[in-house]
């Protein structure tokens, strides 16, 4: 009895010290594990932070303390080649989409419309486009790079914009870069051109107020963005004071009666849209839950123990797993299939409204043609602007109809509508015409 008692202590002793040795062995790992990943963090965020300029358009210097962002940033210079309706190959739209010519006769665009790249072209790109010439304002220049950040401070937006492209904007030789959205002292995220800032507090909205999350939707929406020239000054103008949606902002243009260019073959008052992503993703299923701009095209990554931001921002069909992935739990065939569904219903539906628009212009030609006076043609060509403008806020941007599927849709089918109904009031003038 004694000697059993004995040993169970003896045995109970040894798993005590057994258990010890466990612990302290399981925490020393866990310690060599801490210093390891710290001394990774270390690799990715040196100790000795080298100061950034307020100044420094050269991301490579601010590449030197966050060699991860960089590295990802430089990528967007990468051509992965086209997916369905986008992708990084800046292919001529013209080529590949007649109708372009037709809708866009006698705007720029007739000329010279290339597929978007990454950010890293951005100023090689502005350079080379047809669409530029020595009448061409700095405004130009506003979204292509980060030089502008830093002479909008030094000249004041006004007599940035109001300078000519050849003079100021033609010699800048850095493309979009770290400066445009981040912060160099804090490298917090921030607003960089203040036509974003001026146009969301004409909405009532403070942007110094923004949560992280609108700030990772709201970096973008500096650009990504239906725009104007102002005025003689040129000055850069977001026609959201009504709002956001298509109707808005054609309320907006036409209270302040403004055209972009007059239609060369049916004489109308145009309006070019220009890439409306922020626009047209603030009316979507993914904003009202909350999802930025960010999240799909900078996703997370794992560098070592880190949770980064990827820098490489391009088509999320290329990178599906960071990208929808982390939200959605179905496969990545599954993915890929739901974006082209969306996509392919749309880029029909937007050809279709083509097809209509196309027969306005037709239409209100040959009534021009047969002698119809302006005053005749007047309901005609305002009805064309009403069609084209809202096919155009689709076309123009840049995700065929995936940022928001059904307020896409309902734009087109409006769009068919007015295109039908401009066609047939050019067709009465030609009976009229024809009876006279
Ligand atoms: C829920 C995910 C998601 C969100 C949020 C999102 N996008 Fe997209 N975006 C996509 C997908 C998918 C495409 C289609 C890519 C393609 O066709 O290759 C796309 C396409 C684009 C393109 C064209 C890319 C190309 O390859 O031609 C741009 C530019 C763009 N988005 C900008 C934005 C901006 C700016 C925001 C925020 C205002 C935003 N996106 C919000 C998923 C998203
Ligand atoms: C188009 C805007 C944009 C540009 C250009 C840009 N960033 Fe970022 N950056 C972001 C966003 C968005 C985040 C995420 C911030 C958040 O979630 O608060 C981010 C996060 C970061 C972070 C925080 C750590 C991380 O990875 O999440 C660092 C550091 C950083 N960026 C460095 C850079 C550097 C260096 C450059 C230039 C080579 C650069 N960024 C260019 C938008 C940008
Ligand atoms: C300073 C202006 C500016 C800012 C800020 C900006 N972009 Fe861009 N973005 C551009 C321009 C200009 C292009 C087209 C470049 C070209 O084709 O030469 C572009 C292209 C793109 C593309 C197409 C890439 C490809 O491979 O086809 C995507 C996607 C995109 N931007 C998303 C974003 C997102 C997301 C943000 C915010 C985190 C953002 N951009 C912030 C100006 C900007
Ligand atoms: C940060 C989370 C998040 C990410 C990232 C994300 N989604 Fe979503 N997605 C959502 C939420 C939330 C909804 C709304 C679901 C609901 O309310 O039922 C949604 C809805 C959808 C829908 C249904 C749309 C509709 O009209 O009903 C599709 C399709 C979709 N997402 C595709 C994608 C694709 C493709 C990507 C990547 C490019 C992506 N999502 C990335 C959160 C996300």
């Amino acid at each position: 009895m004694e000697q059993n008692k004995k040993e169970k202590l003896f045995s109970a002793k040894y798993l005590v010290m057994f258990f010890i040795t466990a612990l302290v062995t399981a925490g020393i790992t866990l310690l060599l594990v801490n210093i390891f990943e710290k001394k990774q963090e270390a690799t990715l965020y040196p100790s000795v932070f080298k100061p950034v300029g307020d100044e420094e358009v050269d991301p490579k210097v601010w590449g030197e303390n966050f060699p991860f962002e960089y590295d990802t940033y430089k990528k967007t210079e990468t051509n992965e080649g086209q997916t369905f309706y986008g992708g990084s190959d800046n292919y001529q739209k013209l080529d590949k989409y007649p109708n372009l010519k037709i809708l866009f006769s006698g705007n720029p665009f007739s000329k010279d419309y290339r597929e978007e790249r990454g950010h890293y072209w951005a100023i090689t790109d502005v350079k080379e486009t047809e669409r530029i010439n020595d009448k061409t304002p700095n405004t130009c220049i506003t979204c292509k790079s980060s030089s502008v950040a830093v002479d909008i401070k030094k000249m004041g937006p006004e007599n940035f914009y109001k300078a000519m492209f050849k003079d100021v904007g033609a010699h800048y030789d850095k493309s979009i870069g770290c400066l445009d959205c981040h912060d160099p002292k804090t490298m917090a995220l921030r607003i960089s051109r203040p036509a974003f800032i001026e146009a969301m507090e004409r909405r009532g909205i403070d942007v110094t107020k923004a949560s992280r999350q609108e700030m990772r939707s709201y970096v973008c929406g500096q650009c990504h963005v239906e725009y104007y020239f102002k005025g003689d000054g040129k000055y850069l103008t977001f026609p959201w004071d009504k709002g956001l949606q298509i109707d808005s902002i054609e309320a907006y243009y036409d209270e302040v009666n403004f055209n972009d260019w007059t239609h060369e073959t049916t004489g109308s008052p145009m309006l070019k849209m220009q890439h409306p992503e922020f626009e047209t993703w603030s009316t979507g299923i993914h904003a009202k839950s909350g999802v930025s701009c960010a999240d799909c095209h900078m996703p997370y990554v794992k560098n070592g123990s880190v949770k980064v931001t990827d820098h490489w921002i391009r088509s999320p069909l290329k990178n599906v797993n960071n990208a929808c992935q982390t939200c959605h739990k179905w496969s990545e065939q599954e993915m890929v299939n739901r974006v082209k569904t969306i996509q392919d219903r749309t880029y029909e539906t937007m050809y279709r409204t083509e097809l209509a628009i196309i027969d306005a212009i037709n239409a209100i030609k040959a009534a021009k043609d047969a002698g119809a006076t302006d005053e005749q043609l007047k309901e005609a060509r305002k009805l064309h602007r009403r069609a084209q403008l809202r096919w155009d806020f689709v076309a123009a941007e840049n995700s065929m109809g995936f940022h928001s599927p059904q307020e896409t849709l309902k734009t087109l089918s409006n769009a068919i509508d007015y295109a039908r109904q401009s066609q047939l009031a050019a067709e009465r003038l030609m009976k009229n015409v024809a009876v006279k």
